[in-house]
């Protein structure tokens, strides 16, 4: 278990606390592994009914840990913890809460299109980067980005990578609104304790029937994590990731 994942229950919430600000809260296998722990427990726990997740530290997560995609570039898909994390999150019965501050990049940006509800600070910044790193979109992205905000728009938001602050997501749609900082986690954690507060069947149903159906979904997921799995061994991709490392030595 990560202790760069932390979790607490409170009011029928698990709170999920991704605890790695040093580095933007990048996520690594370890913490991925913690997740997908921390979602296993509030789908088999009658008492929890909403999952809350934030970031430390005045971000949300800058995505994956770009030195695990070097090190992971002669992977096998199998390996891939970020992608049995999607795949998990997607089969999600639980409701899942977001509260967002600050970055929210990659996996930081596409996990939160699998949130139920997802509140953000005025200088939350998402981005979908993938084609600028030599790689292509996961976590269903390019299923549900199109489908929340259309061709024309998601073919900026995903070929040229451009990142959106909360005023523009909030306009399309990708969250519910945007709260000031000061008041997020409060406002976020009150949406999550009505949300548990309410019969869980009936609402495991309702979010199942809102988004649509799990396995034409799961399909995208998988396609995409061939193409990605490809990709991270591309010579695109490895040049991009250590530009990205070298700037981060300096
Ligand atoms: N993987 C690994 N380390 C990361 C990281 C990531 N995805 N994102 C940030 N970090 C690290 C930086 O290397 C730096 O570490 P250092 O202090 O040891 O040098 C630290 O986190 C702080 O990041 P920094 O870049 O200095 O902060 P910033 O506020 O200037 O910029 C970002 C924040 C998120 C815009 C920038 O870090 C970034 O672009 N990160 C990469 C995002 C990305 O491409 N993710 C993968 C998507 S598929």
């Amino acid at each position: 278990m990560s202790d760069q994942i932390q979790t607490a229950r409170d009011a029928g919430v698990l709170s999920i606390l991704i605890d790695r600000p040093d580095k933007k809260n990048a996520l690594t296998g370890d913490m991925y592994d913690a997740l997908i722990a921390a979602f296993d427990e509030a789908d088999a726990d009658p008492s929890i009914g909403a999952v809350l997740v934030s970031g430390a530290g005045g971000c949300f997560t800058a995505g994956n840990d770009i030195g695990d995609f070097l090190a992971s570039a002669s992977a096998s898909m199998a390996d891939f913890l970020a992608l049995r994390f999607i795949r998990r999150l997607a089969i999600l019965d639980t409701p899942i809460v977001a509260a967002v501050e600050g970055v929210a990049v990659g996996v930081g940006t596409t996990m939160i299109l699998h949130c139920d509800l997802v509140y953000a600070g005025p200088n939350a910044l998402f981005r979908m980067p993938f084609v600028d790193l030599g790689l292509v979109p996961e976590a269903g992205s390019s299923l549900l980005i199109p489908q929340q905000v259309g061709l024309q728009k998601a073919s900026e938001l995903l070929l040229l990578g451009e990142a959106f602050d909360a005023a523009e997501a909030h306009r399309l749609g990708i969250i519910n609104s945007v709260v000031p900082n000061a008041d997020l986690l409060a406002f976020a954690t009150d949406r999550a304790r009505r949300l548990a507060a309410k019969p869980r069947n009936a609402l495991a149903a309702t979010r199942r029937l809102l988004r649509g159906d799990r396995d034409v979904l799961l399909e995208r997921i998988d396609a995409e994590a061939q193409l990605f799995a490809k990709a991270l061994r591309s010579d695109e991709a490895k040049s991009a990731f250590m530009a990205f490392m070298a700037r981060s030595k300096k």
